[in-house]
């Protein structure tokens, strides 16, 4: 437990604000979350979380005393030494990211509260924190300390993640407020790097990009695979073991999605050529991106000899397993690429919820695996939910009208597909 529990007011009730907060009262301070929607707040009154996080329900109710949740800006400020900013920065047209929901916690910020330091979690581009530092000097709040504090939590494993983190980085432009800042996470056995803000802002937005790059260089390892009968998994693996390249992100699939990766590598790009450099590999990395799923589509027309009216089945939703977010997935990009070349589309997934918009309209959800390939021609493992490891892959085979099995993820074992009865394709690889 914290030696110095602090009230702490976390503005947005998001993934990142919620685990924010429970995880800051599980450490033993006060912390009270608030969020615009009222339907996210009366959930979590009624101890729902509006999405699923591992672990995050059981903090938030293992924590009740000491947090608490509001619509109400007043009430979250009227005690509060820290007010944490974790509302969304969604991109705009252009790949900027749209600050307004920072601007709006800002300008609910009054003098007489008894406030210490404003600390932005959000992903942020380089010189926001100089600008919420005008702001707050122009609206009496001097006295207030600033800080970047950006978060590296997964979905999935974001408790986790943050609880136990490779590092926690902060960004000040005063000693007294790293420190202070920093002893938030008292209890926290994790190296602190104290910096200024803006390059605490840029550790966040280097990193996720040099993630993406990661992933987006091995997926092109792995078409020149596919192209020269090598096999990526034992190119990865032993690329891996090199200690100065490491063995994560090196999973070659359909491409990177998700709410962070698309948008923050966007965010640097746009960020960069704002200030007069472009950034070209990055801006490879996100053309390649965005090709990973087509290129995938094409090469199951190329096997099926054209998709008008054939059926095909895309198990997996979600851009990655564990979570039910299906913001970014590639399986969006795939089904609506599926559709628009004539073929049906049907799908599974064990926690995804397509909202009633296209693609999703047009593609016809089952329950299980087993019941989305019946009669397809073809099966996309578009997510690598182990749920499919287990599945009953012979059954599969005789219940549809082809029994081809395009692994997107590289998740299943080509020799027990076959066994089974399949045409079996992948990332990668020739076979
Ligand atoms: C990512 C980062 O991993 C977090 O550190 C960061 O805090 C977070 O974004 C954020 O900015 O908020 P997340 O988007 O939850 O977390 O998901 P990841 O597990 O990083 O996966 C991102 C995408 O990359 C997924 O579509 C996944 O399937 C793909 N991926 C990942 C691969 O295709 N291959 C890999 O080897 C790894």
């Amino acid at each position: 437990m914290i030696d110095i529990p602090r009230n702490i007011a976390v503005f947005g009730a998001g993934y990142i604000g919620l685990v924010t907060g429970a995880c800051f009262a599980q450490l033993g301070h006060r912390v009270v979350v608030r969020d615009i929607q009222p339907e996210r707040i009366r959930m979590l009154h009624s101890g729902e979380v509006p999405f699923f996080e591992p672990g995050l329900g059981d903090l938030i109710a293992q924590n009740k005393e000491r947090l608490s949740f509001t619509l109400d800006a007043r009430e979250a400020l009227r005690d509060a030494e820290a007010v944490y900013v974790c509302v969304d920065t969604p991109p705009t047209a252009s790949g900027d990211a749209d600050l307004s929901r920072i601007w709006s916690v800002v300008d609910a910020l009054e003098a007489t509260s008894p406030l210490v330091a404003v600390v932005v979690k959000s992903t942020v581009p380089v010189g926001t924190g100089a600008r919420v530092r005008a702001a707050l000097d122009e609206a009496g709040l001097g006295h207030v300390g600033y800080a970047s504090n950006p978060e590296f939590t997964a979905e999935g494993r974001a408790v986790e993640d943050f609880l136990h983190p490779d590092r926690v980085v902060i960004g000040a432009s005063d000693e007294a407020t790293a420190h202070w800042v920093r002893d938030l996470y008292d209890g926290i056995g994790a190296p602190v790097e104290i910096m200024d803000v803006a390059s605490a802002e840029m550790v966040k937005l280097a990193s996720n990009a040099l993630l993406a790059t990661k992933i987006t260089f091995i997926n092109e390892i792995a078409a020149v695979c596919e192209a020269t009968g090598a096999d990526i998994r034992r190119v990865s693996r032993a690329v891996g073991m090199d200690h100065r390249l490491g063995p994560h992100f090196l999973h070659a699939g359909l491409g990177y999605g998700g709410s962070c990766f698309p948008k923050d590598t966007r965010a640097l790009r746009a960020m960069a050529s704002n200030s007069g450099y472009p950034f070209q590999l990055l801006n490879a990395v996100i053309e390649v991106n965005e090709l990973q799923p087509r290129r995938a589509v094409q090469r199951l027309k190329e096997e099926l000899g054209g998709l008008r009216g054939r059926r095909v089945a895309l198990l997996g939703l979600t851009f990655k397993p564990g979570t039910d977010d299906m913001r970014e997935a590639p399986s969006a990009v795939i089904a609506s690429r599926l559709l628009a070349e004539g073929a049906e589309v049907t799908g599974w997934d064990p926690m995804g919820r397509p909202g009633p918009v296209e693609p999703w309209t047009s593609v016809t959800r089952h329950a299980s695996p087993l019941e989305a390939v019946t009669g397809a021609d073809a099966a996309i493992v578009v997510t690598e939910w182990p749920e499919l490891r287990a599945a009953d892959w012979p059954t599969a085979a005789r219940r549809m009208r082809r029994p081809l099995l395009f692994d997107g993820r590289n998740l299943l074992d080509p020799a027990t597909l076959s066994q089974a009865g399949f045409t079996y394709m992948s990332v990668g690889r020739a076979t």
